[in-house]
């Protein structure tokens, strides 16, 4: 929030105003204020304590979650990127993750069993 001019190769600068009211629900609902979430739990625990990621991508619960999913399922044109939660988990936009609502564009459902 404090480089937003540089903001992933984007200007995403924005008024004073905006930044603090988008700042501030960045730090209230930020994943150590939720100890009862268990994923929100388990993604901030495995940040090391000298790290700060740039992205939920880049931690590694993150990261260990999704390194058995081939690489072309996510360079697809239907997904393009890991950042595209909504293209697999088709419940992301209500926070659910669960691993039954997975649906993989030309894969389908996810069973690791
Ligand atoms: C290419 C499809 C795909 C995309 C895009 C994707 N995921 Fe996933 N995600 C998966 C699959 C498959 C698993 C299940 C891995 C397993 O448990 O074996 C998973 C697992 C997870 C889990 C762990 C669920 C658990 O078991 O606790 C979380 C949390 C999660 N994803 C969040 C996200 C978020 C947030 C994004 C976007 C930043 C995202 N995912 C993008 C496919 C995807």
């Amino acid at each position: 929030m404090g480089d937003l001019q540089n903001h992933f190769g984007t200007d995403a600068s924005l008024t004073p105003e905006d930044n603090q009211r988008i700042l501030k629900y960045l730090v209230d609902n930020s994943a150590e204020k939720f100890r009862n979430y268990k994923r929100s739990q388990r993604i901030n625990d495995s940040i090391a304590k000298n790290k700060t990621p740039i992205a939920i991508t880049k931690t590694p619960y993150f990261v260990k979650k999704h390194r058995d999913i081939a690489k072309k399922l996510i360079t697809q044109k239907e997904v393009s990127s890991i950042s595209n939660c909504m293209a697999c988990h088709t419940t992301a936009d209500k926070g659910l993750y669960s691993e039954r609502d997975i649906n993989i564009p030309n894969y389908g459902k996810w069973d690791d069993d």
